[in-house]
């Protein structure tokens, strides 16, 4: 046997491997591989940024916008754009070529057919009147199971749908918010003032009573006190979606997951899975927008119990896997323990008070299987099928070679220019997230819809 013919593993020599090798790393070393990192990911964030550093959104064509976006045929979009010129007409790349618009000219011609056009279409996103936001969480504590591409692109679809979304990272890696081109200097940009905020607004309440009972406040640290000035609109940023705006994270949300556990050590009645879900309704933030998306940390940390106590439609990524699906099995677990405790502890104090019980409730919560590869994973997918019934959504979601590349520029599929794809690629690309979508939307209107009825069963 020559040596070609053996193992990559075998016949390796000591000296040739010593040599290679380079010098053992200090800690600093970390530093000097974090920067190489850093430098390459500007470049090639910066490729998808405008001269002024900021993300752009493209334009759509007329054949896109009448596919995906407003429900006429192309013949008749044309003729009711030449009969209302002063709807915005659009602009060509080459003379006579195809006409582009931007989303925010898209959201108004959709206005103009929603009050003009055939009663019968549906052009303007169902949401009942009067009834708050829906916030929807996208969880899983394994880690890469596609949890920010499936937020991302939900929010890409709500948005193209018409709906107002606000997207709120809660992963200290930042993935989220550098698809949307978030700029976070510290935790005073993240979540993190909103929670502070709610500890503090607690330590308020507390030391009203304390003073009627004589006794001394506890003292309210100067971290506190600076976020009790802060609301969720403050933290909100724009991004080059017209009807996105963001919450963002960047390294320094992780030092929420120490603090938080500290307060509460301070102030034991502090409710501290509700500071999200509280702020965001004190701040109106459920009136302002349609639908608000949290993407999580792969972890249940204080974050994550925020954002799912936060939640009103629960979705877990996984993969058609058996590691992933044992693990998912794993968080299910976890959730049920975490939650059980929080009621648990709550319920004993309320027993005693005479009060009545606190018990979470979530609209709905379905399991999704992501990066899908139907001529691998088909079996698979139906035993997970069988055993988890309804509660995993019978849409999944395809893997496409799509999501890897549009991410290269920190983009989604919907941010892609078809023009640069192949059109087969592209459509099927696509339509594994506007499934995804249909899937999330059918959850949203339907869960809405019971609410609706319900508010009216209440006021008769
Ligand atoms: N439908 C898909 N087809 C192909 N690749 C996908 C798909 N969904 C996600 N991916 C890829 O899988 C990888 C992990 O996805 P993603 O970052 O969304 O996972 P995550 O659960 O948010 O990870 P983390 O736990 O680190 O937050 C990424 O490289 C992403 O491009
Ligand atoms: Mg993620």
């Amino acid at each position: 046997m020559s040596s070609n013919d053996l193992a990559p593993y075998h016949g390796l020599s000591p000296d040739d491997a010593m040599a290679s090798l380079g010098a053992p790393l200090d800690t600093d070393g970390f530093a000097a591989i974090a920067e190489a990192c850093r430098k390459g990911r500007n470049d090639l964030a910066g490729r998808g940024l405008d001269d002024q550093g900021e993300k752009t959104l493209r334009r759509f064509s007329t054949w896109e916008i009448t596919k995906y976006l407003i429900p006429v045929a192309q013949a008749h979009f044309r003729r009711v754009l030449r009969q209302n010129p002063d709807l915005p007409q659009g602009t060509t790349e080459t003379e006579g070529g195809a006409k582009w618009f931007s989303l925010d000219e898209v959201l108004t011609l959709r206005a103009f057919f929603a009050a003009e056009g055939a009663k019968t279409r549906e052009y303007l996103p169902y949401r009942p009147q009067g009834l708050p936001a829906k916030v929807i969480a996208v969880a899983n504590f394994k880690g890469g199971v596609g949890k920010t591409s499936t937020a991302a692109h939900l929010a890409m679809s709500a948005a193209l749908d018409g709906y107002r979304v606000l997207v709120v990272d809660l992963d200290s890696q930042g993935s989220m918010t550098s698809i949307f081109g978030g700029r976070v200097a510290d935790e005073w940009q993240t979540v993190f003032p909103l929670l502070a905020r709610h500890y503090g607004e607690h330590l308020r309440s507390e030391n009203q009573a304390r003073l009627d009972r004589g006794e001394a406040p506890l003292p309210l640290e100067d971290t506190v006190a600076q976020a009790m000035e802060l609301s969720a609109q403050d933290l909100a940023q724009k991004t080059h979606w017209p009807n996105i705006d963001l919450i963002g994270a960047q390294l320094d949300l992780y030092w929420a997951e120490f603090q938080v556990p500290v307060w509460r050590m301070a102030a034991r009645s502090w409710k501290l899975w509700d500071a999200l879900s509280e702020r965001l309704e004190a701040d109106g933030v459920l009136e302002q927008y349609d639908v608000v998306i949290l993407d999580t940390p792969p972890a249940l940390g204080y974050l994550t119990i925020n954002a799912l106590a936060a939640t009103d439609i629960l979705l877990v990524p996984t993969g058609a896997s058996f590691l992933e699906f044992e693990s998912t099995g794993r968080f299910f677990d976890m959730l049920h323990a975490t939650f059980a405790s929080i009621e648990d502890g709550e319920n004993i104090a309320a027993r005693a008070l005479g009060r009545p019980g606190l018990s979470f409730e979530w609209d709905a919560v379905r399991a999704i299987v992501t990066r899908y590869d139907g001529s691998q994973q088909a079996e698979f997918a139906a035993l997970m099928q069988a055993y988890l019934g309804t509660v995993l959504s019978p849409y999944r979601q395809d893997f496409t070679a799509l999501v890897g590349q549009a991410n290269e520029q920190v983009a989604g599929i919907y941010e892609a220019d078809y023009r640069d794809f192949n059109r087969e690629t592209y459509v099927r690309g696509r339509a594994a997230f506007d499934e995804t979508w249909a899937a999330v939307k059918r959850l949203l209107i339907g869960v809405w819809r019971r609410d609706e009825l319900a508010a009216a069963q209440a006021a008769e």
